[in-house]
This record gives structure tokens, C-alpha cells and sequence, in this order.
């Protein structure tokens, strides 16, 4: 999802960043998502959780599940931990507050729309190909689905494709550095917002990209596990 379509521009200069990986899930967690602050390991509602799992290796139709057999799942405290990916749940009827609250925390004052679907995107068959080649970006990849759905696919520490799903009121922040790769599901229509820090980038940069400096430091959070990750390096901002 890495088309320029500019939308809208706001102006946000609010640089108040939390410090460690940590504080991003705990924040994470006050921001609508979890009941129980003070436990990192906190129980997910149903209504809440966020559907990640380990993906087949089959050749089908990129846009199914392809769920491992048995199904093999990542809760959120995993999937931070092996991939640095951070979420949020936003109610999608009533999400501007909230929104408004991440975009000052993380100092995101750029945003547009982009809407995906065979009618809705010039040349939809080669841009799905091109977001679904594995890639990584020099920046954040953030993305707040306000209608339909689909599939964002990361690596974890062993390399694995682990496919998280996303409908509306999902929030999800892709590290810089991170492999990635993003499709529709069966339904064939999202709606999202994109979010920056200052002028988008969208550019994608075909694995490998190895020897790029923003995958090195990604690489070095992930083997800590992202316990000291911090932000400053994504966003390049400073408190
Ligand atoms: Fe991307």
C-alpha cells in the first residue's frame, strides 16, 4: 500500500514520544485495546483481539487465511515482541479523538486516504502485485482501516510469515526496516488511512535490502526482542 494519493494535510507539533517498546504496548493498551494496564500479559477480549497467525507455505490464492493445520495464533504481546508491529483498536464509527490522540502522541501530521479495489484503483492488478512482493520501507508503514478489510504480512525472528488481519478500527504500525507485504482478502475492498511523519515516502524496497541501514537496526531490536526499542529511530523525532 504504497501508492501517493494525497488527501489531507494537518499540522501537529506535539514530538511527545514513549521511550521503550514497553511503554508502546502499554500505551497501546490504554488507547482502547486492553482492560488490564498493568499487566503486559493481559487478557484480549474477543470484541479487541487482534487475529495474527503463522501462514501455510501453499501456493492458493493469496487472498485466503492460509492458516497452518491445526491454526497456530500470535497474541498481541508475541507478535510485538517478534515482529515490533504495534496496534491499536479504535471504535470505526467514532474513532477521530482517538486517532487524534495517537497522531499527537507519535507526532503523525500527515494523512491521506487510499481506497483498494478492483473499481476503485488504477491499475488494481499491478499495484496488488507490487504490495504483495516483500518489502521494506526507510519509514513507518501506518495504516488505520476504516472500511472493508485485509491482510498484513510480516516476519518474525525466524523469518516466518505471520498474517495479521485487519478490519475497521484496526490501527497498525509497521516498524522501519520491517519485511512486509500487504493483500486484499476475498472481499476485495479496503478502506484506509495512511499516516506520516512529515512528507510521505512511500517507496518500497524489494527484499533483500539487507545491507540497508534501517534494516540493520531493525534487525538488532528484533534479536532483543524489542524491549529497548525506541521510537526516535522510526520517527526520527526527539523529545
Ligand atoms: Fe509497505
Amino acid at each position: 500500500m504504497c501508492e501517493s494519493s494525497p488527501y489531507q494535510k494537518v499540522q501537529n507539533s506535539s514530538t511527545k514520544i514513549p521511550k521503550t517498546g514497553q511503554e508502546h504496548l502499554k500505551n497501546s493498551m490504554t488507547l482502547g485495546k486492553i482492560e488490564d494496564k498493568s499487566d503486559l500479559r493481559v487478557r484480549q477480549t474477543a470484541a479487541t483481539m487482534v487475529r495474527a497467525w503463522y501462514m501455510n507455505d501453499t501456493n492458493e490464492d493469496q487472498r485466503l487465511e492460509h492458516q497452518l493445520s491445526p491454526p497456530k495464533f500470535l497474541s498481541l504481546d508475541d507478535l510485538f515482541t517478534t515482529s515490533g508491529i504495534l496496534y491499536w483498536k479504535l471504535d470505526p464509527k467514532n474513532y477521530e479523538s482517538k486517532l487524534e490522540e495517537i497522531k499527537k502522541e507519535r507526532g503523525y501530521n500527515y494523512m491521506d486516504v487510499i481506497q483498494i479495489s478492483p473499481d476503485k484503483l488504477h491499475n488494481y492488478e499491478e499495484k496488488i502485485k507490487i504490495f504483495f512482493a516483500e518489502h521494506l520501507h526507510a519509514d513507518e508503514e501506518i495504516r488505520f482501516v476504516t472500511e472493508g478489510s485485509g491482510y498484513f504480512d510480516a516476519r518474525d525472528k525466524a523469518d516466518k510469515w505471520v498474517r495479521i488481519e485487519v478490519t475497521p478500527g484496526d490501527l497498525i504500525i509497521l516498524p522501519a526496516g520491517i519485511y512486509h507485504r500487504f493483500t486484499l482478502d476475498s472481499k476485495n475492498y479496503i478502506r484506509v488511512i495512511r499516516l506520516f511523519v512529515g512528507e510521505p515516502v512511500w517507496t518500497p524496497h524489494t527484499r533483500p535490502a539487507d545491507n540497508m541501514e534501517v534494516r540493520t537496526k531493525y534487525v538488532e531490536q528484533q534479536k532483543a526482542g524489542f524491549v529497548n526499542h525506541n521510537s526516535q529511530m522510526k520517527t526520527g523525532l526527539v523529545n
